[in-house]
């Protein structure tokens, strides 16, 4: 079965084919962050206008060379994310279906993030307990097979690539923060420096699968005002001795967490999704584990926002519907997930 995946959900504007869940037919994604850099962050309203402007390239790229006959589904992500971006894709997708007389499968964006790995890794033992680090979201899910998801907990503020985007930007890094972080941290040689920073981890030794990152940013804050202006804009060791501890905190806790949610349910399996999980140094502690579980993740442009992840989700989960039935949903729910009629 082909699926023609259409994601609009923040600032990246991505369509892909993919064959039965795990085969790559295109793949095309154009993103709109450069445009928001000037303005410290994502601008909804920017966004959207760009969903607008790169959606016509995009479709017609991913669908070079097909007709629609080769298509048999069209998924969309209808939530979570921002409202002016989901509707574009949404109704592209929906327009589609109607055009060309196609059922329509609704996309949760995060749980779709999980679905990267399957492109890649054809046999994942269940148990498995997946981590989804994204910009927006920090979640922990058990997955008992390939369609049932339990969700275990989650950040009760910010998400792990905001805290690494919200702490970047202190640093004096404009946007795609976690990226810096990493090339910054990369450069710090443990013992060489003559800066010291340590901050918390918060919620490691918490009993539940909850994670907070809002705190972070406060300790980071009160740290890097300790040095005066000179120093925080020309001495690169010192930025490099932050964007260590920064990147190790962050790190600690989620692999922390995660580990202990592995050990608890016997999982065989850890797979990570979404952005932070290209991360370099999450992978390292992760591969610590490996004898005890297998580790997987995406490749890394399956990290980040894409819709072949959303044609994974579709084909492994997704539920087919009328088009009429779709509309976006900017609040949708990770943790409860909404069953759709299917499609006679
Ligand atoms: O999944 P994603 O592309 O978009 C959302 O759904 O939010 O994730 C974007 C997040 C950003 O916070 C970005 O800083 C972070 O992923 N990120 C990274 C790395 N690459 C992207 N964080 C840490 N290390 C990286 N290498
Ligand atoms: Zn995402």
């Amino acid at each position: 079965m082909k699926i023609l995946a259409i994601e609009t959900s923040c600032d990246e504007t991505a369509a892909a084919i993919v064959e039965d869940g795990v085969k790559i037919i295109t793949n095309v994604v154009a993103s709109s962050h450069l445009t928001h850099r000037k303005y410290g962050g994502i601008v909804p309203e920017v966004a959207a206008r760009k969903q607008v402007e790169y959606m016509p390239i995009i479709l017609k790229e991913a669908l070079e060379g097909h007709t629609k006959d080769d298509i048999d589904a069209i998924a969309v992500t209808h939530g979570p994310g921002l409202i002016g971006p989901l509707l574009v894709g949404v109704e592209t997708a929906k327009t589609l279906a109607f055009a060309w007389n196609k059922p329509i499968i609704p996309v949760n964006h995060v749980l779709a993030h999980i679905y990267a790995n399957f492109i890649k890794h054809s046999s994942i033992a269940f148990p498995a307990i997946a981590l989804v680090v994204s910009g927006g979201h920090t979640e922990l899910y058990l997955m008992n097979d390939i369609k049932t998801l339990k969700w275990l907990g989650g950040t009760l503020d910010d998400a792990a690539g905001e805290a690494f985007d919200k702490t970047a930007r202190l640093l004096g890094f404009e946007n795609r923060g976690g990226i810096a972080i990493q090339e910054s941290a990369s450069k710090f040689k443990v013992g060489s420096s003559k800066f010291a920073v340590k901050l918390p981890r918060p919620l490691l030794r918490d009993e539940t699968f909850n994670f907070s990152f809002s705190g972070l940013k406060t300790a980071v804050m009160r740290e890097w005002n300790k040095f005066d202006h000179e120093q925080q804009t020309t001495n690169q060791e010192l930025i490099s001795v932050f964007a260590h501890e920064i990147q190790e905190a962050i790190t600690d806790v989620l692999v922390s967490k995660t580990i202990k949610a592995a050990e608890k349910y016997k999982a065989k399996s850890i797979l990570l999704s979404g952005g932070v999980s290209a991360n370099k140094k999450l992978r390292e502690k992760f591969s610590v584990h490996s004898k005890q579980f297998t580790v997987v993740a995406p490749p890394t442009e399956l990290c980040t926002d894409n819709a072949a992840a959303i044609a994974a989700y579709a084909h492994f989960r997704g539920e087919k519907t009328d088009w009429k039935n779709i509309e976006a949903k900017p609040d949708l729910s990770v943790e409860i997930i909404d069953a759709l009629p299917q499609v006679k």
